[in-house]
């Protein structure tokens, strides 16, 4: 009942009551005059009329347009809007489309653009990823996926996963994914081309709500840098095990003789110094390990400082120029005055009494050993050459690596851990610099340090 009293029926029901109580009251009076009497139903049909034309306009047609712009907003057109401003109910149904229009769009939008960003993090992960549903089906295969294995996408989506992987260990972690309900992880070998990469693969359960699995997520890892180092490292303990047993079993060896006591006093006195020269070279081969693993420690930080670059080779040079002499080698060295870098003195001279340590016990007697300085724009240049064996081509690469050497025999003899030149790279890359070796067998060595000024 309410309702007829409301602003927007209460003017029109009271405008038809009035024209009915008038053309009533006008009625009484027509007397019988047929002609009168059309006349005001006539009148009173045109007044009608007019009233519900008028709220027609005012109501019916912006419902109308309020309803196709609500049509077109479930279709996902959230660009459409309506405006009306008949009525303060119309005016507030419009506004509140508007805004409803908006929110939409807006919550479009950033669903769009987590889907974007999700799709991109997806696609840009260095890792593969790939979704299996239930039935075994790929979902989806992520860009490195694809560079990993070969092929494209489509190869991939909407195929059974035994059909499109090739390695059974991905197989085997899917099927093991599904029949235990949690994750697994497996490794294999991945072939492309010439080129063998080793692999992880993790596969997790996805379930549902109900707690039913309904797929599996695979993440595929390059580990081959991995296997690598996990190689060097083992290389490394098995080398390092080789150069500590070899000195050790010569200690002992000659140790036992002495303690037979079945020899004279100058093969004691040759085996004391053997046990002596053994013992020196353990000393020197732990020193060096522990100077690798010093430079190769995290966090590890350089002494640097401003010297002048003359001064700090003078301090290492005579007891190298006393070497090369008990060899009769030619040493010459020429480094400017007045050249000030900002580095690890104590580092660099390090490098220098390694470089020229390698060039007087690879020369012969009577050759010569060269060690020069120059300045190369904001970095310092250093050139250590001899005359000596030098080494094949296939050797240069290889001379920076722990215990490499040319003849392993000759370099023993010296003393040599083959560890300097691994040591003086570090050193050199934790400068920023950089080293390089050209060498012609049996005519020399010529190695080139450059070190930034500052
Ligand atoms: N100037 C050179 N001329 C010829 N061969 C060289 C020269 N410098 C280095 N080499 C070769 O490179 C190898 C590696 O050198 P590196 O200095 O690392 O080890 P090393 O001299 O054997 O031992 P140490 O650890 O005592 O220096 C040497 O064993 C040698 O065969
Ligand atoms: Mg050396």
């Amino acid at each position: 009942m309410n309702i007829l009293f409301s602003k927007t029926l209460f003017p029109n029901i009271l405008g038809i009551t009035v024209v009915l109580l008038l053309s009533g009251w006008l009625m009484t009076k027509a007397d019988g005059n047929w002609i009168f009497i059309l006349a005001i139903i006539l009148v009173e049909f045109l007044v009608i009329s007019i009233i519900f034309m008028q709220f027609y306009n005012k109501y019916t047609r912006p419902l109308r347009k309020a309803s196709k712009a609500v049509n077109e907003m479930i279709k996902g057109n959230y660009a459409a809007r309506f405006y009306n401003g008949n009525s303060e109910e119309m005016e507030e149904l419009s506004k509140n489309i508007n805004k409803l229009a908006r929110n939409m769009s807006e919550i479009t939008i950033q669903e769009q653009m987590h889907a974007e960003q999700l799709t991109s993090i997806i696609d840009n992960m260095k890792n593969g990823l790939a979704l299996i549903d239930e039935k075994g089906y790929v979902h989806l295969v992520n860009r490195g996926f694809v560079e990993m294995f070969h092929g494209n996408e489509k190869q991939y989506r909407g195929h059974l996963y035994y059909d499109v992987f090739e390695n059974e260990a991905m197989h085997e972690v899917v099927q093991n994914t599904f029949l235990y309900e949690k994750p697994v992880k497996n490794q294999f070998k991945n072939k492309r081309g010439l080129a063998k990469n080793y692999m992880e693969v993790i596969a997790a359960p996805i379930f549902n709500e109900r707690n039913f699995v309904k797929g599996a997520v695979l993440v595929i890892y390059d580990i081959t840098e991995l296997k690598r180092l996990e190689k060097m490292r083992k290389d490394f303990v098995a080398n390092v095990s080789h150069e500590l047993r070899t000195p050790i079993t010569s200690i002992r060896g000659f140790a036992e003789t002495l303690k037979e006591k079945q020899h004279d006093e100058k093969a004691a006195e040759e085996f004391i110094e053997i046990i002596y020269k053994e013992s020196h070279r353990l000393q020197l081969l732990i020193e060096d390990l522990l100077e690798l693993s010093r430079l190769e420690r995290e966090g590890f930080q350089l002494e640097r400082q401003n010297f002048d670059v003359k001064q700090m080779v003078d301090a290492v040079v005579p007891s190298l120029r006393k070497k090369a002499e008990k060899k009769d080698l030619n040493l010459t060295v020429s480094i400017p005055s007045d050249v000030t870098v900002y580095a690890d003195a104590g580092k660099l001279q390090q490098v220098i009494i390694n470089l020229v340590d390698n060039a007087i016990n690879y020369t012969p007697s009577g050759g010569s050993v060269n060690l020069t300085m120059i300045e190369d724009g904001n970095r310092v240049h250093f050139t250590v050459k001899d005359t000596g064996i030098g080494m094949e081509k296939k050797a240069i690469p290889r001379v920076f690596e722990r215990f490499y050497r040319v003849d392993k025999d000759r370099s023993r003899n010296t003393g040599g851990t083959g560890l300097g030149l691994a040591i003086v790279k570090h050193i050199v890359e934790v400068h920023q610099g950089e080293i390089t070796l050209e060498s012609d067998i049996n005519k020399g060595t010529t190695v080139h340090v450059y070190i930034p000024k500052d």
